[in-house]
């Protein structure tokens, strides 16, 4: 009789689809009032030899059964891996839509306002589109002056009017409408006809600096950079003042920044305010002290993430801009 059952549950199952069937089945069989389960309640009965013999048979056949119950499990288990991929399930998490991340320039000029908002500089921006009077001659740079050379001008055709090469021309534009004391930054895009290299390009930001008043002298100048400085990145870094020329200054210099590998970077040019900006101003000379600059935010920008090529900020690679 117990193989007459084996024989069944061999056939039956076959016939097995799905884990409703399945748990049938098994109580069918093993299950507390399971065919097995009864015959080997009934062994008790026995002659000890018969139940020996008898006992051992069916609980072979038990192992069996409950081996063709298990491999049936795994391979419903199997086919539904296979289906997963079409289903939805909808208490797994959703995927989150990729983000927008600020420009590192964008970072570094919001980093350097605030440094310089926090000295009392107010933030005003101004054209990218210029006229030739505030870009070159309010700024004591007359037509065929050499020093227009220094500034490979975008011109705008039949419009006299220019991309504008650097921040300075707000200087012009500001102090026509506001007296002094005043103490200003302008951020903003700069154009340049030139040929680049690692550390120029065709287009950059600048930041001006302008702070006029009674007394401004070289030292407020030197106190107020090298706060920023050391504010903006963390650390004291080897500065230094080289002489240098722009028509709107006098002194003029450029300065310097050593870098962490490699020699100096230029990152600005400023002076004390040519008393001929002064006059195209409407200010009365001799009256007035001041000291300008104007810093280039990209040259920032790679000082202070070890970038060496200014063409990586422009080249619109994503890998180079989710690093920030
Ligand atoms: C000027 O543009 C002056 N207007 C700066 C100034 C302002 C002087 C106020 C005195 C008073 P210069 O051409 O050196 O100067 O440029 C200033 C800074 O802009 C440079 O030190 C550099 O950091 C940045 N810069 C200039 N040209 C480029 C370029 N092609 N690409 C990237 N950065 C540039």
């Amino acid at each position: 009789m117990i193989n007459e059952i084996k024989q069944r549950a061999l056939q039956e199952i076959n016939q097995v689809n799905n884990l409703k069937e399945l748990d049938d089945f098994y109580r069918k069989y093993i299950g507390k009032k399971g065919e097995i389960t009864k015959i080997l309640r009934s062994l008790k009965d026995l002659s000890e030899r018969e139940r020996k013999e008898k006992g051992e048979l069916t609980n072979k056949i038990k192992k069996e059964i409950i081996n063709l119950i298990n491999s049936k499990k795994l391979k419903f288990a199997n086919d539904l891996n296979h289906q997963k991929t079409s289903w939805i399930d909808v208490t797994a998490p959703g995927l989150l839509p990729s983000q927008g991340y600020p420009h590192p320039i964008s970072l570094v000029q919001e980093k350097i306002e605030e440094s310089f908002q926090s000295m009392g500089f107010s933030v005003i921006e101004g054209p990218e589109i210029e006229t030739e009077h505030y870009n070159f001659d309010a700024l004591n740079i007359p037509k065929n002056h050499p020093a227009r050379d220094a500034w490979d001008t975008f011109w705008i055709k039949n419009f006299d009017l220019l991309l504008r090469t650097h921040t300075s021309p707000m200087q012009a534009r500001y102090m026509e409408k506001n007296n002094p004391p005043l103490r200003i930054i302008v951020p903003g895009k700069c154009f340049r006809h030139e040929a680049t290299d690692s550390s120029h390009d065709v287009q950059f930001y600048q930041l001006e600096g302008l702070m006029v008043g009674k007394n401004i002298s070289m030292a407020n100048f030197k106190g107020v950079i090298e706060a920023f400085l050391k504010d903006f990145f963390g650390s004291k870094l080897k500065m230094r003042l080289r002489p240098g020329y722009f028509p709107f200054t006098e002194p003029s210099f450029e300065v310097d920044i050593k870098r962490e590998k490699g020699g100096w970077l230029e990152i600005m040019g400023a002076g004390m305010v040519h008393p001929n900006v002064f006059k195209s101003v409407g200010y009365l000379p001799g009256k007035l002290q001041g000291f300008a600059f104007g810093i280039g935010i990209d040259r920032l920008a790679m000082l202070k993430y070890k970038i060496d090529d200014i063409r990586m900020f422009y080249s619109n690679d994503l890998r180079f801009l989710k690093q920030f």
